[in-house]
């Protein structure tokens, strides 16, 4: 791979070139040559801003324009040969545009530095991947919000300790997961709008003496503002770490979604029947359908949130500005979109595609004394009794219930009545599950009447 003995981009303070482990450590181009778009659109932006500050001729600055969509369409169509000698994608583009331009390409480096160039670069691809994540987790909320809708009022237990609590709808809980997707949605637009400043110009460190102007060259790449310290400029990576935070968190909640799902379709549980596009069957046992889309996801997120601690150990001891150690937070950065986008990706069809199975839901949702805290709300309300005794005294049939081997339903008002004389037949109102989360209309709460009025303010919003 390698072409030169000393390298053509900085070597004139140089008598050889590098060590074969020294290119090996070094050379950063077979990862962040992912990055060549950026680095071609940043390198146009800083061409023209050239010309128009008179910096350079407007012919220079056309022909370096025009050349550096040569490059372009090279490395898209597969034709560029990447070099290991020019370490990483910003050498191997300049270097290439010389060959393609002659002189004329020698003067596009002319008030920047890579430093300030790696940071736009790599800025412009995490904006991208966030806007790629904001649209993933909107799909995602779409596909929850059918679900919610479709089974707003269809029964299944709520948990605590995974141990049935009370009766919950289906869309209640589809519509918690739209709120989690909700946050991440809106911590990525939140990572977005505080990213959004252009580090262009900053050069190595310190800013340059040449009369360039960012301003121009922050609008030219769909950045709010040049950013304000050039020292700064070079050397934060809080866009890729807050990008990484956010996404652990979204990836946290893509994980618990997933476990879920592998939980309840499980012959023991049977809530939920994934489709065949996103299961998988076994080679030696005919009946088996496996949930690996779910397991996968929730295997996956943990490289994000691995990504994220290596990013944070990468920065955690470097001195202002560039350390060469900040070329290490590429390869963890893409590593996590890419897994990120995926798992958000299956997930969102495994949702579209999934049937809830209503019957086996409202089976387990009456089964676990589940309306017990019905029955206790019932003794306060229609006797008056203060909520600790009625706690007791459904406590009592509770127990009752279970040495029977029954549900709360099954017992008779006789059996009633031997615990609490003043219980009447109306109490048989509220243990039905249907009832039970009918009467949860509080805000927020579990009645179907709420759920719908949920589903409703977020098809609005989005
Ligand atoms: N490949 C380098 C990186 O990814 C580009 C910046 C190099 N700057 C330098 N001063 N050596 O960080």
């Amino acid at each position: 791979m390698t072409k030169d003995t000393s390298n053509q981009m900085w070597g004139g303070r140089f008598a050889a070139g590098p060590d074969a482990i020294m290119e090996a450590i070094n050379a950063s181009i077979g990862f962040d040559q992912r990055m060549a778009a950026q680095d071609i659109a940043g390198s146009r932006a800083h061409a023209a801003m050239l010309a128009a500050t008179g910096i350079v001729t407007d012919s220079d600055a056309e022909a370096m324009r025009e050349g550096l969509l040569t490059v372009l369409s090279e490395i898209e169509t597969g034709k560029f040969e990447f070099s290991t000698a020019l370490e990483d994608i910003h050498m191997n583009v300049e270097a290439r545009l010389k060959e393609i331009i002659g002189e004329p390409a020698g003067r596009l480096h002319t008030g920047r530095s890579r430093n300030d160039q790696v940071a736009t670069d790599f800025k412009l691809w995490v904006r991208d991947q966030i806007d790629a994540a904001i649209s993933g987790v909107e799909a995602l909320i779409r596909a929850l919000l059918a679900q919610a809708e479709a089974g707003a009022d269809w029964v299944m237990p709520g948990f605590t300790h995974l141990q049935t609590a009370q009766p919950v709808t289906w869309g209640h809980h589809m519509m918690a997961y739209v709120e989690m997707f909700g946050r991440d949605k809106s911590r990525f637009e939140d990572a977005r709008k505080r990213m959004n400043e252009s580090p262009l110009g900053a050069a190595a460190l310190a800013g340059t003496s040449f009369p360039i102007d960012r301003h121009m060259t922050a609008e030219a790449l769909g950045f709010d503002r040049p950013a304000a310290n050039s020292l700064d400029a070079v050397s934060d990576r809080d866009f890729a770490l807050e990008f990484l935070a956010a996404a652990s968190i979204c990836a946290m909640h893509l994980s618990r979604f997933a476990e879920e799902l592998v939980i309840w379709s499980s012959a023991q549980f049977r809530f939920v029947t994934l489709s065949d596009r996103f299961s998988t069957g076994s080679s030696i046992m005919p009946q088996k359908k496996n949930p690996d889309a779910a397991e996968l996801i929730r295997a996956k997120i943990g490289r994000i949130f691995g990504a994220n601690t290596a990013l944070l150990m990468v920065m955690k001891g470097l001195p202002l500005a560039y350390s060469k150690d900040m070329q290490e937070d590429k390869e963890q950065v893409f590593d996590a979109a890419d897994n990120l986008m995926l798992a958000l990706a299956a997930m969102e069809g495994m949702v579209k595609d999934m049937s809830a199975n209503r019957e086996s839901l409202e089976a387990a949702a009456g089964s676990g004394f589940s309306t017990a805290t019905d029955l206790a709300d019932w003794l306060v309300r229609a006797l008056n009794m203060p909520f600790r005794d009625a706690h007791h005294v459904t406590g009592t049939l509770v127990a009752m219930a279970e040495s029977r081997g029954c549900d709360l339903p099954d017992l008779s008002l006789e059996d009633m009545t031997s615990v609490h004389e003043a219980i009447t037949e109306d109490v048989f109102g509220v243990l039905g599950v249907h009832n039970s989360v009918a009467s949860r209309t509080s805000y927020g709460g579990t009645s179907p009447v709420r759920v719908l009025e949920q589903v409703a303010r977020w098809k609005e919003a989005l």
